[in-house]
C-alpha cells in the first residue's frame, strides 16, 4: 500500500526548493528537539492537495483508510473526535433530526449542541456506581424511537471505562425507526481489528468517529470520521470545514497516513498479542483486584479496576501506581483505568502486573450503594444556557440554579447537569465524588 502524504513531505523536504510560504519555520532545524520534524511540517501548497478537497494525495490516504476499515468513506480530522462529533451533528441538522442521546456522552457532544443549537432528548442508561458508564435498555431506545419521529441516536461505546454497548440491536432498532445511529468510537479505533470486529460500522452504525491518537500510534489530535454508506459523502467535506482550522497540520494528516500501514500490516498481530496479554494480567492480578468486564463486551485494552469493588479508593490506587512510576489514564473514587495499546511490549504488561501484585493496602469495605440519579428537569435550551451570563457559586449553593456553561469534571469530561437544566441535590452529591467545588450558573 502507498502513503502519499508520507512519501509527498519526504521528497519536498528532500527537494531543495526555497519556501517562499508558510509555516515561518522553513523547515529549518533549531536548536531544540521538537524542530526536528519542521522540514516535514508543510501548508497547503501546490500538490500537497487540501484536507478539504476530494483529490489530491490526503484525498488518496483517505481511501486507503477506508478501504481497511471496510466503510463507505472515511475522512481525516486533525482537531480529534471532537471535530468529527460537530460533523455528523451539523449532518443530522441538515435533515432537520431530533437527536436522542444516550447521557454519558462526552463534552464534546455538548459543545456541538451549543454551537449547533440542539437540544437533545436524554435516555439514561442505568447506573450501578458511576455515571461514566451504564447499560442502555434496548427498550426504552425503542420507546423513544416510536414517540420521535425524524430521529438519530447518539451513542458513546466504548464509554470512558471500555464498556461497548449492543451497536447491532441499537442499529437494527434505529433502522426499523427510519433513525440513524451515530457512535462516538472515540475510544475504539482498534475494534474493527481484534479477532471479532467490533467496529460500529461493521455493526451497522451509520456514522461513527475514532480517535486514532487515542489508542493508535498516530499524533494527537488524530481521528477519523467513518461512514456505513455513500449518502452523506457530498456534505461531509463542508460541515467538517464548518469547524475546522483552515491551517491543518499535515504531520497530524501524516500520522494517520502512515496509521494505514500499521493497520495493514502489523495491528492484527499486535492485538493478538495485547488480548492474551491483558487477558494474562487480568488472570494475575484478580484474587486482588476485581477487574471490569463490561456488561454486554469491554474493550480489550482498557484495563478497568474497579477500585471500590477491589476494596481501594481509586485516588489511592492511583497514587500507589504513581509511587510504582505508572501514570494512569483516568481514575476517580471508585474506578482506575489503564490503557494499554497495540504499540505496547511485554515489559507494560509485566510492570503493571507487578506493581498491582506489590501494592499494600487494608481491604476496606464501600457501601454497594446503586447511583441514584433522576435526569434533572430542563428549563432552558443548552445553547441558551450555555451563552447565557454567569457567575460561579459553591456547589452547595447551586441547588435550583440553572446550570449554565459545561461544567464538567475532566477527565472523564462527562456531564453531571447539563447547561439548562435545574440542578438538584443528586447532581451535588455526584459532583462532590469527583471533586467539582464550584459551579456555573445562569445569573
Ligand atoms: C468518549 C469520548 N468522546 C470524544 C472525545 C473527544 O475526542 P478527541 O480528544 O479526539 O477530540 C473524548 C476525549 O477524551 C472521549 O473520551
Amino acid at each position: 500500500m502507498n502513503t502519499p502524504i508520507y512519501d509527498y513531505l519526504i521528497k519536498y523536504a528532500g527537494s531543495g526548493i526555497t519556501r517562499m510560504h508558510m509555516p515561518g519555520h522553513k523547515g529549518i532545524c533549531m536548536e531544540n528537539e521538537l524542530s526536528k520534524i519542521f522540514p516535514l511540517d508543510i501548508t497547503e501548497i501546490t500538490d500537497a492537495g487540501n484536507l478539504f478537497e476530494t483529490e489530491g494525495i490526503i484525498a488518496q490516504s483517505e481511501k486507503n483508510a477506508s478501504r481497511i476499515f471496510g466503510t463507505a468513506a472515511t475522512f481525516y480530522s486533525v482537531h480529534g473526535s471532537t471535530q468529527c462529533i460537530q460533523t455528523m451533528l451539523a449532518l443530522m441538522k441538515y435533515e432537520n433530526r431530533n437527536v436522542i442521546a444516550v447521557r454519558n456522552a462526552h463534552r464534546a457532544f455538548l459543545s456541538a449542541c451549543v454551537l449547533l443549537d440542539i437540544d437533545p432528548q436524554w435516555i439514561c442508561p442505568h447506573y450501578d456506581d458511576t455515571i461514566i458508564s451504564g447499560t442502555i435498555s434496548e427498550s426504552e431506545v425503542e420507546e423513544k424511537l416510536k414517540k420521535t419521529k425524524n430521529a438519530c441516536l447518539y451513542v458513546t461505546s466504548p464509554d470512558y471505562l471500555g464498556c461497548i454497548a449492543d451497536i447491532e440491536t441499537l442499529a437494527r432498532i434505529c433502522h426499523k425507526y427510519g433513525a440513524v445511529l451515530l457512535v462516538d468510537n472515540a475510544h475504539g479505533a482498534c475494534l474493527h481489528f481484534y479477532r471479532q470486529n467490533l467496529h460500529p460500522i461493521s455493526l451497522g452504525a451509520d456514522m461513527c468517529c475514532d480517535s486514532a491518537h487515542k489508542m493508535l500510534p498516530a499524533l494527537t489530535g488524530a481521528a477519523y470520521l467513518h461512514l456505513r454508506e455513500k449518502k452523506y459523502i457530498p456534505y461531509i467535506k463542508d460541515s467538517m470545514l464548518l469547524f475546522a482550522s483552515t491551517s491543518p497540520s499535515y504531520l497530524i494528516i501524516c500520522s494517520l497516513d502512515l496509521c494505514n500501514l500499521f493497520l495493514e500490516k502489523e495491528i492484527r498481530e499486535k492485538l493478538v498479542f495485547a488480548q492474551d496479554a491483558v487477558s494474562g494480567l487480568r488472570d494475575r492480578v484478580s484474587g486482588k483486584f476485581s477487574v471490569q468486564k463490561g456488561t454486554f463486551a469491554q474493550e480489550p485494552l482498557h484495563f478497568t479496576i474497579n477500585a471500590h469493588s477491589s476494596g481501594i479508593d481509586g485516588s489511592m490506587l492511583m497514587k500507589k501506581l504513581q509511587e510504582n512510576k505508572i501514570e494512569c489514564e483516568f481514575y476517580c473514587d471508585t474506578h482506575l483505568v489503564m490503557l494499554f495499546s497495540p504499540s505496547d511490549t511485554e515489559e507494560a504488561y509485566q510492570k503493571v502486573g507487578d506493581a498491582l501484585m506489590n501494592i499494600d493496602f487494608e481491604k476496606k469495605t464501600f457501601s454497594e450503594k446503586k447511583l441514584h440519579f433522576p435526569l434533572p428537569q430542563k428549563h432552558m435550551s443548552v445553547r441558551e444556557a450555555a451563552l447565557s451570563p454567569y457567575e460561579e457559586l459553591p456547589i452547595e449553593k447551586s441547588v435550583g440554579k440553572i446550570c449554565a456553561n459545561i461544567n464538567v469534571p475532566f477527565p472523564p469530561a462527562i456531564p453531571i447537569s447539563v447547561s439548562g437544566e435545574i440542578i438538584t441535590a443528586e447532581c451535588i452529591d455526584i459532583m462532590r465524588r469527583f471533586g467539582l467545588t464550584t459551579i456555573k450558573v445562569v445569573k
